[in-house]
């Protein structure tokens, strides 16, 4: 039984766009409440805090702490939680997994990449009542070398279509789609009945997903799918200066600042 949360995302297909971003902590989740509909604890919390070589490094704890923090700030949203690497490679695993997450952070969602690869996987736990977003186009999680937009040859293309059709026909109410040529976002967009969210994947996405440290320029993280709507790094820096020079100078704590 799909909560109504996820239903209101099914309906979305071809209506105003979804918004969706990342978040690993309450602070950042509170401000992302407002504005998303999709709120995302996504394995990249690897990468960007914990400066990891590659998400594969993430572990279920590590995924379900920061999630916990996340389910505080949240009041209105999806919360969707990255299944870590190596979670779900079999029913079995996957659905002890999934219950430990759910059970532990009370999210609405569970999101896991792959198409054909793993989709007994995903069968198995949409007929346990577990909602499933996927995720196809480039996998970080099967990633060995650097990260490269997909869909250039026509078996790669033809993969990644079959991948979100077989996602879409097992009744994920969602799927994301990382880094393709925009043609082929428009193909998949156009032919499968449920929302894609789309990073580095055009405009013809149902929605689109960024990674919310990069969207504010507080990673160094500089692909030209993103937008820096800030550079909150800069701020950070001169706030720190500024303080730096009041201790020096004895202009704080001032008598303000004092019992
Ligand atoms: O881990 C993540 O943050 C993600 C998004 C980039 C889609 O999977």
């Amino acid at each position: 039984m799909k909560n109504r949360k996820i239903k209101e995302i099914l309906k979305r297909k071809n209506k105003n766009p979804i918004i969706c971003l990342t978040a690993y902590s309450k602070t950042i989740a509170e401000i992302l409440d407002k504005y998303c509909d999709i709120v995302l604890v996504g394995d990249s919390l690897g990468m960007v805090l914990y400066g990891m070589k590659s998400t594969r490094e993430v572990t279920l704890d590590m995924i379900i702490n920061h999630a916990k923090s996340v389910k505080k700030g949240i009041s209105k949203s999806v919360l969707v939680i990255d299944m870590p690497y190596k979670t779900y490679r079999n029913k079995k695993e996957a659905y002890k997994n999934a219950k430990k997450i759910i059970k532990s952070t009370k999210c609405d969602a569970l999101k896991l990449e792959g198409g054909k690869k793993i989709i007994k996987v995903v069968k198995y736990l949409i007929k346990k009542n577990i909602p499933i977003m996927g995720h196809v186009g480039l996998l970080p999680q099967s990633e060995k070398g650097k990260f490269k937009f997909k869909g250039k040859s026509s078996v790669e293309r033809k993969r990644i279509i079959e991948d979100a059709r077989l996602l879409s026909n097992a009744g994920v109410f969602a799927i994301v789609i990382e880094c393709v040529e925009e043609s082929l976002a428009k193909i998949i967009s156009k032919s499968i009945p449920v929302p894609t969210i789309g990073i580095g994947a055009s405009k013809y996405c149902d929605g689109q997903i960024l990674v919310t440290d990069d969207l504010l320029g507080l990673s160094n993280f500089t692909p030209k799918f993103i937008r820096k709507y800030s550079n909150i790094r800069k701020i950070i820096s001169k706030s720190v200066l500024r303080f730096k020079h009041d201790v020096i100078n004895k202009n704080f704590p001032s008598s303000k600042n004092i019992y």
